[in-house]
């Protein structure tokens, strides 16, 4: 048997989970969210102070609800990066310590890379489904990343485009802020966007027909705030907000769909998976389900508990890698918040 507890604390949530051969025993979250609204996004010190006084109780709630102590380990996995470095710090020190103090291997986990393969990891509670795994083209939109990967294996992934600005959820949350919808807007503009009409306004769709798998999402941004300046008065009218909130929706949806199925088509892959926040999106959901029906896709979508940020995904990812490449009870790596999943050169 294989026990293994997982840390997550790049950005602004505070999870830890506790893995057991393949299934989460305890997933505990512990959300910032109101606390960085007020300021409109992600306060780097203010997080960094919220991982401080959460993470022990957070830790202990994982170990409690899975009904283990911590001489029941066999290994410690934690978000290495990327992320906010003073957050990462948090969890990524706290994993260190523990390893060493209990003479455990450490996992150091990419956080991209989890939400990656997050689709296969499915139920309640869930387990890693690795032998449901088709090869696929992998889209992970989130509020810091933005990513087409083609995955021929688990562990075996080559990066094939990315945004060259701002990620999806980037896009939402600033248009939201435009129409003082508050952070973080996505939820809030995939609410609004139910009842409005996505033809209602036209807003640009960066590099659509460009032949490559890359996104650009600043231009969109810049187009809805040059529209809402010509237009004075829309963005305070709460009558106008649904159809504004259809139509950004629906230029970003339709650039994230067009191009994943292009890259599907082009690479003859038949299964395309989706995750991040933004794969909590219902108009992104429902575009790809259809899409995929039309095409003859397999679709598998992460689960919205594992498309926000969750130490479950950290786990499940580390604990594949601890059986591929057992781990050395190497202690001393650093975090690493720059680091991007390499694209071929
Ligand atoms: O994966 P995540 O929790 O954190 C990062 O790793 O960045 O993603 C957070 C992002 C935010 O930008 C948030 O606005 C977006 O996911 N998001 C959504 C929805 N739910 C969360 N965007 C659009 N529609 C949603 N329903
Ligand atoms: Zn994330």
């Amino acid at each position: 048997m294989m026990r293994l507890l997982a840390i997550e604390s790049s950005c602004d949530e505070t999870s830890a989970a506790i893995i057991e051969d393949g299934n989460v025993r305890s997933l505990i979250v512990s959300s910032q969210i109101q606390i960085h609204a007020e300021y409109g996004g992600v306060v780097p010190e203010l997080a960094t102070r919220e991982h401080l006084t959460h993470l022990q109780p957070v830790i202990r709630q994982a170990l409690e609800q899975a009904g283990l102590n911590t001489s029941e380990l066999d290994a410690i996995c934690a978000t290495q990066g990327p992320g906010l470095p003073p957050a990462l710090m948090i969890g990524w020190k706290a994993a260190q310590s523990m390893a060493f103090a209990l003479e455990l291997p450490l996992i150091g986990i990419n956080h991209v890379e989890a939400h990656l393969y997050s689709p296969w990891f499915q139920g309640n509670p869930p387990r890693a489904c690795w032998e449901e795994f088709q090869p696929n083209i992998s889209l992970v939109i989130s509020g810091g990343h933005t990513l087409l990967a083609q995955v021929n294996r688990p562990l075996e992934h080559t990066i094939i485009g990315g945004t060259q600005d701002d990620a999806a959820g980037e896009c939402f949350d600033k248009c939201a802020k435009m129409l003082r919808l508050g952070y973080p807007g996505g939820p809030v503009i995939d609410r609004l966007a139910l009842k409005g009409n996505p033809k209602a306004h036209s807003f640009a769709r960066p590099m659509l027909n460009q032949d490559n798998c890359d996104f650009s999402f600043s231009g969109l941004k810049t187009s809805v705030r040059y529209y809402l300046d010509k237009h004075p008065g829309l963005a305070e009218d709460d009558t106008a907000l649904p159809d504004l909130c259809a139509s950004i929706q629906a230029a970003i949806v339709e650039v994230l769909v067009k191009k994943t199925i292009r890259a599907a088509k082009g690479l003859q892959f038949s299964c395309i998976t989706l995750s991040g926040g933004v794969a909590c999106n219902t108009g992104l959901r429902k575009a790809f389900q259809e899409v995929c029906e039309q095409n003859g896709f397999n679709l598998r979508i992460a689960s919205p508990n594992l498309c926000t940020d969750n130490a479950a995904m950290i786990g499940l990812l580390g604990e594949r890698y601890f059986h591929e490449a057992p781990p050395q009870k190497n202690w001393q790596a650093d975090i690493r918040p720059s680091w991007r999943l390499a694209r071929p050169a």
